[in-house]
């Protein structure tokens, strides 16, 4: 809270020291030494700043100019003391961010009105910044709130599909986690892959409106049986369809395309290349290559080794061979994920 006058004349400073004390009851600093001035201003956030035109050295306007670009002082009025004919300085001192003019010679009564006025005006804005600041964090606060209530509705979600199933939370993770390295192998943009990263988990969540009869067989499917589980991918689309939130949309464009192929023989629309959205494209990969390496009731889990001789000779066929040679790329990442992200074994 204080008032700074720079003015090399001794006497105009004595002056305005005397009627900025009958309007503020802060503190007055003065700067007869412009350039002792820009290194000694104080380092709080000043009410007001007067600079004089006229000064040796280095003039009013180039004062003003460096003032202005320190960001602390952008609500700071800043006021030129001129003469009265010097409108050419008044309007390039409004250029370099000039608040107001006070004209020499200095009257009383001017004077005080004026900063009067503008130590108002700095009152407003610091309110005002006030204000914005705390809006700011309690706008933070609920979006984080949101967000933190989002992924635990998508974690209660999937877990609902895992109890129809005989995939694990572990199957998931390590599927997200696969998800996430071939998005970022691909350079997809930072909030995409987070985004994916937390979409993937609900991939199968369409498998809740699947029969037991059908999910848990303890063999191979019938082409009969295959029809029916083919329609998780369309439940579990119209689960999650039909939300504004760019989260649960885009788990909803997973769900229905994570078993589409690149060569158009997949469900369930048979589309093809990129056609198929990207997501679906990288789910496709991070789900096989998981479901492969994992144990169903129906399938013995591969080694690491014939999994990934699968997606070589399937990149082009079933995959998108960019999103394979991402996860290649990513190649010491999966394996320490699939070290590191194994079930606990269940007591029978
Ligand atoms: P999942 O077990 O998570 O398998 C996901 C995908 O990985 C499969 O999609 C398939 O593309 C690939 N995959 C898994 N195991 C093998 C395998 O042994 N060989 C080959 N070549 N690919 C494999 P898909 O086939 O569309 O199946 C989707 C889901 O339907 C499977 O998810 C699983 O829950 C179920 N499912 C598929 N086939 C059978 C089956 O014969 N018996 C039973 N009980 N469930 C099956
Ligand atoms: C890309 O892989 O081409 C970028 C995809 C995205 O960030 O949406
Ligand atoms: C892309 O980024 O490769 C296109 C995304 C899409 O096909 O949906
Ligand atoms: C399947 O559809 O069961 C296997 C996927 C594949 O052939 O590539
Ligand atoms: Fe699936
Ligand atoms: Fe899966």
């Amino acid at each position: 809270m204080s008032v700074i006058i720079i003015d090399d004349s001794p006497v105009n400073v004595m002056l305005m020291q005397g009627l900025a004390r009958q309007v503020h009851g802060g503190d007055i600093h003065a700067f007869t030494n412009p350039l002792e001035a820009m290194t000694c201003m104080p380092g709080e956030d000043p009410d007001l700043i007067l600079v004089d035109y006229m000064m040796p050295e280095i003039d009013g306007l180039e004062v003003i100019a460096r003032l202005r670009a320190d960001p602390r002082l952008v609500d700071t009025p800043i006021v030129m003391v001129t003469t009265a004919d010097q409108r050419a300085v008044r309007i390039k001192a409004l250029e370099e961010g000039a608040t107001d003019f006070i004209t020499k010679p200095i009257d009383a009564t001017e004077f005080k009105a004026r900063m009067r006025n503008l130590l108002r005006l700095k009152d407003a804005a610091r309110l005002l910044r006030g204000r914005a600041d705390e809006l700011a964090r309690e706008v933070a606060k609920a979006t984080k709130e949101l967000a933190d209530r989002e992924e635990e509705i998508i974690l209660r979600l999937s877990r609902a599909a895992e109890y129809r199933d005989s995939e694990t939370g572990m199957h998931i993770l390590r599927m997200a986690h696969y998800s996430r390295i071939i998005a970022e192998g691909l350079g997809c943009d930072p909030d995409y892959v987070n985004d994916l990263w937390r979409a993937a988990p609900m991939h199968d969540v369409g498998k809740i409106a699947v029969p037991d009869a059908i999910l848990l067989k303890p063999g191979r499917f019938t082409p009969e049986e295959r029809v029916e589980m083919e329609r998780h991918t369309r439940f579990g689309q119209e689960i999650l369809g039909g939300s504004q939130a760019p989260l649960i949309k885009l788990a909803s464009e997973i769900a229905g395309s994570h078993h589409e192929r690149w060569d158009g023989k997949g469900y369930p629309l048979g589309l093809s290349g990129t056609d198929i959205p990207l997501s679906g494209r990288i789910a496709a990969v991070a789900d096989v290559f998981d479901a492969l390496t994992s144990e169903r009731p129906y399938k013995k889990p591969w080694s690491l080794e014939q999994a990934r001789a699968y997606l070589v000779t399937e990149r082009g066929q079933h995959f998108d061979p960019a999103c394979v040679d991402a996860f290649f790329a990513g190649w010491a990442r999966v394996l320490e994920i699939h070290a590191t992200n194994q079930d606990i074994p269940q007591a029978a």
